[in-house]
């Protein structure tokens, strides 16, 4: 059956790219013929020049019409008929044909390249970011970057509209389950992974959403009001990170305003932070429609309306016909935009587009999935179960017997061959958790139940020898949750199959954190998140052991909302409608102070004495893991070295986590993450673990001197399992005798 809809979706593919190549590929092949021999008679397709002469060239020889139409998009959803050669993504800028530069088309690509099923085409679908996060694994997140960029390039996209480093603050963010979690260094570190690794396949990756759009409700109005050293210290320290690092060509400026300005016309943003502080050299592109200006946008260093010209077209012109807008600043954006992409080499191969099988990076996509489960309890080591000796198996509740959920909104990939819950508000993949448990438990009998009727649910339960739920909770872009509970009374069905059976198994598939009402009646829980094209296949092997669970929380579980900085959401000051999981976008401007400040997520925990339903970093292995031999040294850096130990039975894969408390006068939370890595480890093996803080881990930002330091005083590193688990700890003094 699968193969069957593997070479139905492939045809499909095949025939409708076939339509779409044509004028694309002349128009390479244009270009192609125009590099060959050794002095190319467009000088700027010499790759021995630098990126940034070659742009020069181009822009020397463009017209101001030329120049113009390169910084914002083509509304192609307005255009009748839309070029022929729009391959349907999210964005379209046309080339210069005349000089042999290309188009740039643009698609979304953060958990698999989005939207093409009405065109017959399908792309791999990874699990969410977030879940890639909670693999605390920097190899997953190049492995899952380069199916990203492989799969753009080969459906003939420039540009991949990637990940967010947007920080999760508030757990009911309907697009938390695009986030890379809530520490900033984790954040960064963890994209700038992916990012690199989708550029080097030759595409222009994108950073998203900068910055601080950190809730969907009121996303286009509201202004989030926050001091510099908090901004610097928390969102804006995870780009940082992720941009130096990454070398990502792309920005996309997000929709709301901060402290008075929309993000897209910031000139602290844009200006002084992006391009001047952190030196970025690629462009600046709106979120879709997040354009408010013309002049101002662009002198504040604003390069690029998305998708259409309502600002950065005829206006633009004028602008700088006027002399309101200097030439120099103009031929900046042109510059920035070639000169990105005659680094990555968009311009110059000839690219052979190829129909991408959905499956193609299945592999990647499972071994993520697997490294990013998160096993939350097993108590008296119910897990994993042997499937020699497991009479029967009631599986229940979300589809299981059909697919795997995914978020919803503009991370959305399409459901190879359809979705496999059709009919569904939400997107299943077809990957049916209940066929991969019953492949591994042969002898069982396995029993499926919808959950749709709780007592017959709990009933099936109580005649078998094991109960797994499935739960679930769909979010997406454009709304958050009212609350953290799992909808449609899953909790009233977990409730009762744990009552009727306590050796029950729960499996979460959400968006991010939920609350857990029914913890203590279940036998064990696994947080799935969406876990994408082979995440039923994955969850089966977690359950049945032939994968060790080595994922770790990167968000804090809260026990309830009463926890959380704000009881609830910070909003409009207008109560949404009862029993609508949609807040209305109000039209009018409100202010958002985030009331944590510094101690975002497990920061706010720690700070204030609460504890978490689940630590940041929290997660269990079926094998045991011990810490020894903290040893700090110091030269220009600290360098923390410490061992492992597997002390159980069988192998497994321990995130090792460095935390730093900063000197007292510092004014800042308790603690924060300072070095981790994912260590593997066979059963009773050591290993000597030895990490490098990055300085930034250490440092305070000064705004007098708006500037990191690190400040003379008595440091304290802990180091082990989770945020709430360090069983090493020493004080190292820095800057102090
Ligand atoms: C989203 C972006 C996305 C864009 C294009 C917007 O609504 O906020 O993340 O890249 O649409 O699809």
């Amino acid at each position: 059956m699968r193969s069957l809809t593997k070479t139905m979706v492939t045809m499909a593919t095949v025939a409708a790219l076939a339509l779409a190549i044509g004028p694309d590929r002349a128009a390479y092949a244009a270009s192609a013929k125009l590099t060959q021999g050794k002095t190319p008679k467009r000088p700027w397709m010499d790759k021995r020049l630098s990126p940034d002469r070659r742009a020069a060239l181009v822009v020397e020889q463009m017209t101001l019409d030329e120049k113009i139409n390169l910084v914002h998009g083509l509304n192609v959803w307005r255009a009748n008929p839309p070029p022929r050669q729009w391959l349907g993504g999210a964005g379209f800028v046309p080339g210069i044909s005349r000089l042999g530069i290309g188009d740039i088309q643009m698609t979304d690509g953060r958990s698999g390249v989005g939207r093409g099923a009405d065109r017959g085409r399908y792309a791999t679908a990874l699990p969410s970011a977030l879940a890639l996060a909670a693999s605390w694994d920097l190899n997953l997140a190049r492995d899952f970057g380069a199916v990203l960029g492989k799969e753009c390039r080969e459906l003939g996209f420039q540009v991949s509209l990637g990940g967010t480093a947007n920080l999760v603050r508030d757990p009911r963010n309907g697009r938390n389950f695009e986030c890379f979690g809530e520490d900033p260094l984790f954040i960064g570190k963890m994209i700038a992974a992916e990012l690199k690794a989708t550029q080097h396949q030759g595409v222009v990756a994108n950073i998203n959403r900068y910055a601080l759009n950190d809730q969907e409700t009121g996303r286009t109005v509201y202004n989030v009001v926050m001091d510099r050293r908090t901004m610097r210290e928390t969102d804006l320290l995870a780009f940082e990170i992720a941009i130096k690092e990454s070398g990502v060509g792309s920005v996309m400026g997000a929709y709301n305003r901060l402290n008075g300005d929309y993000c897209c016309e910031n000139r602290y943003l844009l200006n002084d932070v992006l391009k001047k502080a952190w030196a970025f050299k690629g462009w600046v592109m709106s979120d879709w429609g997040g354009t408010h200006s013309t002049v101002k946008a662009v002198l504040a260093g604003f390069d690029q309306e998305m998708p259409g010209d309502t600002f950065l077209g005829a206006a633009l012109k004028a602008a700088v016909e006027k002399g309101e807008v200097p030439v120099a600043r103009l031929d900046d954006m042109v510059h920035r935009i070639l000169r990105t992409e005659f680094a990555l080499g968009v311009l110059d191969e000839p690219r052979a587009l190829k129909p991408v099988n959905p499956f193609t990076g299945a592999e990647v996509a499972q071994r993520v999935a697997e490294g990013s489960l998160v096993l939350l309890k097993n108590a008296d080591g119910l897990l994993p179960l042997k499937a020699a000796s497991t009479a029967s198996l009631a599986v229940i509740g979300s589809h299981a017997d059909a697919g795997v959920l995914s978020g919803g909104g503009s991370d959305q990939v399409d459901a190879a061959g359809g979705n496999a819950v059709p009919g569904a508000g939400a997107v299943w993949h077809p990957s049916s958790p209940l066929k991969a448990v019953r492949a591994k438990a042969s002898g069982a009998t396995v029993n499926y139940d919808d959950g749709m009727d709780v007592a017959a649910a709990a009933k099936l339960a109580s005649v078998s020898a094991i109960a797994i739920v499935f739960v679930h909770q769909h979010t997406s872009e454009g709304s958050d949750v009212p609350n953290l509970s799992l909808p449609d009374k899953q909790d009233e069905l977990v409730a009762a199959v744990a009552a009727a059976n306590p050796r029950t198994i729960v499996v979460l598939e959400t968006g991010g954190p939920v609350t857990m009402p029914w913890i203590a009646k279940v036998g064990a829980v696994i947080e799935a998140w969406y876990p994408g094209i082979r995440g039923g296949e994955a969850i089966a092997n977690v359950v049945f052991g032939d994968v060790n669970p080595s994922g770790k929380l990167p968000v804090t579980f809260p026990r309830s909302e009463a926890d959380l900085p704000e009881t609830r959401l910070p909003g409009p000051p207008r109560p949404s409608a009862p029993g609508s999981a949609k807040r209305p976008t109000p039209a009018p401007s409100f202010d958002i102070h985030y009331a944590e400040g510094l101690k975002v997520g497990y920061k706010w925990f720690d700070a204030e004495a609460k504890p978490p339903l689940f630590p940041f970093g929290f997660g269990l292995s079926y094998t045991t893991f011990a810490y020894s031999g903290l040893r700090i040294t110091r030269d220009r850096n600290v360098q923390v070295s410490f061992q492992v130990t597997n002390t159980g039975r069988l192998a497994g894969d321990e995130v090792a986590q460095v935390y730093v408390s900063l000197p007292p006068g510092a004014g800042e939370p308790p603690k924060r993450l300072a070095a981790w890595e994912k260590i593997p480890l066979r059963a009773g093996e050591t290993k000597t673990v030895t990490l490098m803080i990055d300085p930034l881990a250490l440092s305070v930002f000064n705004t007098d001197k708006d500037q990191w330091e690190i400040l003379p005083g008595r440091y304290t590193v802990f180091v082990g399992g989770s945020s709430r688990a360090t069983p090493l700890q020493e004080r190292v003094p820095i800057g102090v005798p």
